[in-house]
Formats: C-alpha cells, structure tokens, sequence
C-alpha cells in the first residue's frame, strides 16, 4: 500500500546554478548527531568528509576525538579502543541488524547515508520530500483507524504505521549558530545534511557544468566572429 505523496518542497539547492546551503547541512549534522545517530547509521560518511563542507579541519579533529573506536589488533593479538581520527566513519550505533532489530521492536531503521536517493519502493521515491514529510508528518490516527503497539501512525509511510517515533520536537536540539530549532526548522537541515550526504560532489559538479557552459560559450562566439571575418571580404561584394 502506498503512503501519502509528499509534495515538492523547493529546496534551494535544487536549481541548476545553485549549490547547497552549507550552513544548513552543519545544522543537520547537529540534528543527526544529536537525534537519529542513536539509532541510524552513516556507513559512508567519515570526519574527514566535513571539512571544508560544514566544519574545519580542527572542529572535524575535535569531534572524532570526542568517540571511541574499536581498533586492532595490536601485536598482542588484542583489540583495543582509540580516541576517533578524521578518516573514522561517523560511529554507528548497533554493532548488526540482529542487534539493531533487537533494540527496535524488531524493526530495522536503515543506514541514513543515501536514504534520500534510494528507490525503496514506489511510494519512497523523491526522497528529499518523503524523508522531510514523513519527519513531520505524525499525527493522530483517524477516526476507525488503530495502529498497533508498538507502531505508529503517519500517512507518509507506505502502509501508515512506522516503526520509528516521531523525532522531531520544537528545541529538541541545540544550533551552535543560534537559529531557532524549531520541529520543522530541523527536518529542513537534517534532510539537507542528508542530501549532501547522498551526493556530496553536486556543488563541484554544477561548478563544472557553469564552467563548461562559460568556455564552450566563448568557443562559440569566437567560431562565429572568425567564420566571418574570414568570408568578409567575398560576402561584402
Ligand atoms: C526508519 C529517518 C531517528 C528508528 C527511518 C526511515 C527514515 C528515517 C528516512 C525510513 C523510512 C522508510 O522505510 O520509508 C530518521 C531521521 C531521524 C531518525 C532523519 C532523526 C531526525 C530515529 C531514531 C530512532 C529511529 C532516534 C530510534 C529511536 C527507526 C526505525 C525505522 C526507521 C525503527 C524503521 C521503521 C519501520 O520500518 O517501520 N528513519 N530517523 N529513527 N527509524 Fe528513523
């Protein structure tokens, strides 16, 4: 059964010339870290991947001191635990799905690293809008309708009852820049984090696309005013 259809939000990041709000996504690596990191991975971002992006090579350092990684093993044969380094993945916090499963119901909430270019199924395409209208979209059930312990109901989700709470509350998080963190304040940041983390090479490769279109415009022009320079002197006749 399909979900509600989410509608088309415009993210400014969308149009052709423009590139990602960065400020944003270093405000959605705050709302993942602080909210879906206790129960969602990012298996393919690592510290390193922020800088330049959202932190500097110190504030990325600093925070992947702050966790601990298994690391081994050590000539004893052993493993041991380390303070993190910028090429340490964003720690994950389930060691497998069984164990993930186990700590949620029997539900399994997915690695968050291309959540917004996936295809899980027709009703989860678009998946910018989806994650941002199912973030928001907890309500009450509507009259006739039960969901069952355990679930809960949002019609953006195929089928109407999801496994995952709602998330989002007003001044859930704390921004390090003083923006109001208001429920849906976060759920623009957290998918825009999301999207970057998706398709971080979008900013350099509509950079190249601009730039492409600026020289191969210039080729152009000069083919053009070459071409007739070069028949002046028999079309003047
Ligand atoms: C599923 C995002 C926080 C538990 C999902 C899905 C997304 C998502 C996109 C997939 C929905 C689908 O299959 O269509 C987020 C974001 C979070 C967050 C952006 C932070 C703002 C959490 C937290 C928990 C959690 C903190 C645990 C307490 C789950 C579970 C599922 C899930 C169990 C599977 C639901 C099901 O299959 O019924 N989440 N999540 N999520 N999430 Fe989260």
């Amino acid at each position: 059964e399909h979900g509600l259809h989410a509608p088309s939000y415009p993210w400014p990041h969308d149009g052709f010339f423009s590139s990602y709000d960065h400020r944003s996504i270093r405000r959605g690596y705050q709302v993942y870290t602080q909210v879906c990191a206790t129960c969602h991975s990012m298996d393919l971002i690592h510290y390193r991947d922020l800088v330049g992006v959202c932190y500097t090579e110190e504030e990325a350092k600093e925070m992947a001191l702050n966790i601990e990684v298994t690391d081994g093993p050590n000539d004893e044969g052993e493993m041991f635990e380390r303070p993190g380094k910028l090429s340490d993945k964003l720690p994950a916090p389930y060691m497998n799905e069984e164990h993930a499963r186990y700590a949620n119901g029997g539900a399994y909430p997915p690695d968050l690293s291309l959540i917004t270019k996936a295809r899980m199924g027709p009703a989860r395409h678009d998946g910018q809008n989806y994650v941002f209208s199912l973030l928001l979209g907890y309500r009450e059930p509507p009259a006739g309708i039960t969901v069952r312990e355990g679930l809960h109901y949002n019609p953006y989700f195929p089928g109407g009852a999801i496994a995952m709470p709602k998330m989002l509350n007003d001044g859930g998080v704390e921004y390090d820049d003083g923006t109001p963190a208001t429920e849906a304040q976060q759920a623009k940041d957290v998918v825009t984090f999301l999207s970057w983390a998706a398709e971080p090479e979008m900013d350099e490769r509509k950079l190249m696309g601009t730039k492409w279109l600026a020289v191969l415009s210039l080729v152009f022009l000069t083919t053009v005013y070459y071409k007739r320079w070069k028949w002046s002197p028999l079309k003047s006749r």
